[in-house]
This record gives C-alpha cells, structure tokens and sequence, in this order.
C-alpha cells in the first residue's frame, strides 16, 4: 500500500516570540520542519504535503521537494489538513499527519504507525505517549473495555478527563478516503472555535470504523516544540541522540554535553571531540583526529590524523596530518594540504597551503597558492586587496619568508627563495634568489652617551 504525508507547519507559534515562524527554527542546524520531512521520507512516504501559512515565503523553501499548499486562514489542524484534500486527490493508501514541530520523530516510528494501522485494518492508528504533565495536550479518552474512543482538547476537558495522562501525539496515520470523508463533519463548536483534526478519530469511531492508539516507545519523540525552552529540550534530547550514536560507533567524547554534531556529519572512529565542538553541515571528521576544545567546524572535509584546535572553520579543507590552532580560523576556500599548518592566530582564505607548508603564527593568507615545505615567518601576510579588487599570490616550494613580511600582491615568489624579516615585497622573485625589502640599519657608536640627560 503506498503512504503519503501531510506536515502541517502553518502556525506561527507565538510562544516562541519570534519574528521567524516556528518551524524555521534549528535543532542542530537544521530547522524543525527538516527534521519531519526526512522522517517521513525516510518511513516512505511519497508524496508529501506541506501546510504552509504563517512566514510561508519563509518556510516554502525549507520545504523544498515537497509539495507545499497554503492554508489561507489558521482555523485549526482539522482545516490544515482539509487544505491538502485537491493535491491528494485519487490517492488510495495511508496518510500520515505529521506536525512540523515535533523535530524527534524517528522515520522507524512512523513506519510502525503505517504498519499498525494496516494491519489492524483500522481507519486510524494514532501514535499516544504517556505524559506524567499532561497538561495542554489532547488527551486520549478510552471505553470502559479500553478501547479508544475519542480524543479531547486540553480547553474542552472535564475535570476526570484532564486527569488523563495518556496523550495525543499529534502524529496519524489514516485511511486517505475516510479522512477527507470525515473531515467534511469536523464542526468548530468548541472551547478553541477551531476545526479540530483530532474530532476525526472520533467521527471515525461512531461511524462503526475502527481507530487504534499505540503507544510511542519513547515519549521523548512526540516533545513538540511551543516555546523556547521546549526547543532548547528537544536540541539537547538530539544532540544526546546523535552523540549516543556516534560513541557506540567509536567516536570518543570526554563530556557529550558540550558537543553538539549535526545530523549531516560524518564522524570516522577513534576520532576524539573534545568539550565544546560544533561540527555543522556536510563536516567530515577522518579517523585519529582530534578535534577541540572550542572548535566550531562547518562544511569542512578534515583527513585522518589532524590536530584541530580552537578553530573556526566554514568550507575548508584539511588533509591528513594537517593541524590548526590554537585560535585559527580558516574560511571558505582554504586548503591545508597533507602535513601543513596554520598555527596560532592565523587566518586564511582561498588558499592552498602546499603539503609540510607551515603558517604557524600571527598570519592572513588569502586568494594564495603555495607550493611543498613552505615556512611563513610570525607575522606575515599577503596584502591581497587594494581597496577595489582581489589580487592572487603565489609562492613556491620550500621558501623562507621571514618575519613580519608583507606580500603585496599580484606577486610571485619562486622555489628555494628567502624573503628577509621586515621586507615588503611589491615584485615578483626568481627561483633560488635573496629579496630584502626594508630600509637599511644604521648603528651610531656612543650615541646614548652623547644625548644622556646632565
Ligand atoms: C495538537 C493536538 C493535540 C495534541 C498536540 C500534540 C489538535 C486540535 N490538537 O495540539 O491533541 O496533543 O497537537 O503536540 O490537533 N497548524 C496549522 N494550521 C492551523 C493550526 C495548526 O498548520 O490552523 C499546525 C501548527 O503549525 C502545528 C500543528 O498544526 O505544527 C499543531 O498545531 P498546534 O496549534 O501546535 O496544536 P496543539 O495545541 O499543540
Ligand atoms: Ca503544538
């Protein structure tokens, strides 16, 4: 049978007191409504809808390759859900509903839900969790006999029935055709005056038709996210998540509470984070390598055996045995090849540092390509821009430059040269030569004698 999904991510979520609608908002670098839609790709789920309303220029994009529908007016989840009904239309099989807000839902769960729901032949399975503060959930009212029976709203319950502590998820899965069937009889006379979706299950039940509730494993799946210290939970409930996962695949971690990996990251084994990493996007980490303290890496490729240490790095490429740090930030473009380094307060952009080259102090290299063994004294820096435009530097294998030299590019400096401390080099220098570029020293023999004070 196949499964299809509606996300529902119209609201604005006021609670967040946010200019930025709810779903928008990261868990690990990516936004909730993310999270949802790989899990109901990954339970199997084509097509997907998604609801979209309040910021929907915003959250369109995060969408992308779902099919997005906007709910013109928030009347509640039952009208949201109606909105998908055209683009559904002729499709025969399972519908799961899905709020974008619940960032922890596991794609395993949801295949089990379209998999109760078949196999019960009910008309719904709805995902229940056990809450020991229920309050402000839906709560799940039973028979007598146990059986579900209807659903009931936080604003509309009794006294008894808001001492019930199993609740409503807010994750389905239906029968497609009984859904918009009985969604055409959800009404809005209630505490909220919204149209309710969880009225459905009830209309569904009454109608002779069966609905199931199964109980999520871990409730912590189903947290939702209203307000800003629910998203710091469910940012720590993923980041615990993700960590688990990562040291039962070898990776070493001294506190997991201070690193934070993003679910796009791959990590090789016996790599070590140390506190306070934050590897985001498509970041590789190579076997060996140790990464931290303080490192913020982002879509960067690091090789086995490095050392990164307090390092900002955002679309850079580290090789194999490379180190950086302490204090090195290294942007977008920079290449530090097998063995090299880019030590202390070093920065660099769009540049290759050749294999064994070291930049290990005090230094910017930018739109530079430079050969093997290259040495780059405390202190110096290409001079890449003159106030208009971007200019290239090269330099070749196994230079020297000494200290506190500025490179002012265009320039080209050759193999096997030696640049001396100080100089300012405006020309390009031949392989093998000397360039000293600074002003001559002058001694006074007796000098501080002759001016001291009488
Ligand atoms: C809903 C359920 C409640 C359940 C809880 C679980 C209903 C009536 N209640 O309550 O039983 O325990 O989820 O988290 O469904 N949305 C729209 N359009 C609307 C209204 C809502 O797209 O017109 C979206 C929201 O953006 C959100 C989702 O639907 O992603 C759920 O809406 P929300 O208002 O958060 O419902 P709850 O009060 O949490
Ligand atoms: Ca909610």
């Amino acid at each position: 049978m196949r499964t299809a999904a509606i996300i529902l991510s119209a609201g604005e979520g006021t609670r967040m007191k946010s200019k930025k609608p709810k779903v928008a908002h990261e868990v690990l670098g990516l936004p909730l409504v993310q999270w949802v839609v790989r899990a109901a790709r990954g339970a199997g789920a084509d097509p997907i809808v998604s609801i979209v309303g309040h910021g929907a220029d915003v959250v369109r994009p995060l969408v992308e390759g779902t099919i997005a529908v906007e709910q013109p007016q928030r009347r509640g989840t039952g009208d949201a859900v109606m909105c998908a009904r055209e683009v559904l239309e002729g499709f025969d099989g399972s519908v799961l509903v899905l709020s974008g807000d619940c960032p922890l839902i596991r794609a395993q769960t949801l295949a089990e839900l379209v998999q109760a729901r078949e196999r019960e032949d009910a008309a719904c399975a709805v995902l229940s969790m056990h809450m020991p503060d229920p309050f402000g959930y839906g709560r799940i009212v039973r028979t007598s006999t146990g059986e579900f029976e209807r659903i009931v709203e936080q604003k509309d319950a009794s006294e008894a029935q808001a001492a019930i502590c199993e609740c409503n998820s807010g994750f389905y899965c239906f029968d497609s055709r009984l859904l918009f069937e009985a969604l055409h009889k959800v009404g809005c006379d209630n505490a909220a005056g919204e149209y309710y979706l969880t009225d459905v299950l009830g209309i569904l039940r009454e109608a002779g038709l069966r609905v199931v509730a199964v109980q999520a494993g871990e409730p912590d799946e189903c947290m939702g996210v209203n307000s800003r210290v629910q998203l710091a939970q469910a940012s720590r409930a993923m980041q615990m998540r993700v960590n688990t996962a990562l040291m039962a695949e070898g990776v070493t971690m001294m506190a997991p509470e201070q690193v934070w990996v993003g679910p796009d990251v791959r990590v090789a084994r016996d790599v070590e984070l140390l506190p306070g990493v934050m590897l985001m996007g498509a970041t590789e980490i190579g076997e060996d390598t140790v990464v931290g303290p303080n490192s913020r890496l982002t879509d960067t490729v690091v090789g086995s055996g490095c050392t990164i240490d307090e390092t900002v790095a955002v679309g850079a490429r580290i090789d194999d045995g490379a180190c950086c740090g302490p204090r090195a930030y290294l942007r977008t473009g920079a290449h530090l090849m097998e063995g090299a380094k880019a030590g202390t307060h070093v920065e660099i952009k769009k540049s290759t540092i050749g294999p064994g080259s070291k930049v290990p102090h005090l230094s910017y290299i930018g739109d530079t390509t430079m050969g093997a063994g290259v040495n780059i004294g405390a202190g110096s820096i290409t001079c890449n821009y003159d106030g208009a435009h971007k200019h290239a530097t090269t330099i070749g294998d196994d230079t020297f430059v000494g200290s506190d030299t500025m490179l002012v590019a265009p320039v080209s400096i050759g193999s096997n040269v030696v640049v001396g401390a100080g100089s300012v080099i405006t020309k390009d220098v031949p392989d093998g030569a000397l360039a000293v570029a600074r002003a001559r020293e002058r001694v006074i023999d007796g000098w501080a004698a002759k001016h001291a004070k009488k």
